[in-house]
């Protein structure tokens, strides 16, 4: 696809984030589906394409839940990220994220579209918190949040069943001014550590 059609509503980078569209919904199936995918997530069901289908055309339809695709700057669909519950009275949402092509784990994609999502969380939605949770066991989620800014506000103990036993679930909270001067940071060096 030539840049010039091509959808974006956020742009970073090496990601840009844009709707999806009803041809992502056999690539979402083969996502939420694939066991080392969910054992990150909510996700312990079988999902059809008529419910990704279903998900895909709710998107959009309220103001609580905004949820954006992850492409590479060459235009491959490798996830998806979103700000979910929007409290527009206290000002608060939690963010999620899946990159479900996981030969893209690791490679700086998700910290690129998180730095992005924040930007506009903070400097266009004009929230005031951003939460996040996390399992224990993962690490790779845990740490991009923590350098993204998120700060640990607590655990819930033996909170999630996985793989046999009990996890502790991490909760994660950040503020515009733990966020900005790694976002100054993220801008001039493209590193935001
Ligand atoms: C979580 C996720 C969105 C992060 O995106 P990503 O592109 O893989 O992350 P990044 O490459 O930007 O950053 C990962 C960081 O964790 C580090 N990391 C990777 N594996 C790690 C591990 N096993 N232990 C500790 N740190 C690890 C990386 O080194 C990197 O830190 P660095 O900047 O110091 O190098 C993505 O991995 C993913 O979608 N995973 C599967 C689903 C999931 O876990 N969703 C989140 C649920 S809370």
């Amino acid at each position: 696809m030539t840049s010039d059609s091509r959808v974006v509503f956020l742009s970073g980078r090496i990601v840009n984030l844009r709707p999806f569209s009803r041809t992502d919904i056999p690539t979402l199936t083969r996502w939420i589906n694939d066991p080392e995918v969910r054992q990150f997530i909510a996700s312990v069901l079988p999902q059809t394409e008529q419910q990704e289908e279903k998900w895909v055309e709710k998107l959009g339809s309220d103001d609580k839940d905004i949820v954006l695709a992850i492409e590479t700057k060459e235009g491959l669909l490798i996830g998806s990220m979103g700000v979910h519950g929007i409290n527009w009275k206290d000002r608060v949402c939690t963010t999620g994220a899946v990159i479900g092509e996981k030969e893209y784990w690791g490679r700086g994609f998700g910290t690129d579209a998180k730095m992005v999502l924040l930007d506009y969380i903070f400097n266009t939605l004009n929230l005031h918190k951003v939460c996040s949770a996390v399992y224990m066991f993962n690490k790779r989620s845990l740490q991009y949040s923590l350098h993204c800014g998120y700060q640990i506000e607590g655990e819930r103990r033996e909170h999630v069943f996985r793989d046999g036993q009990y996890w502790t679930l991490i909760e994660l909270g950040l503020f515009k001014e733990e966020w900005l001067p790694i976002w100054e940071r993220y801008q001039k060096t493209g590193s935001v550590r």
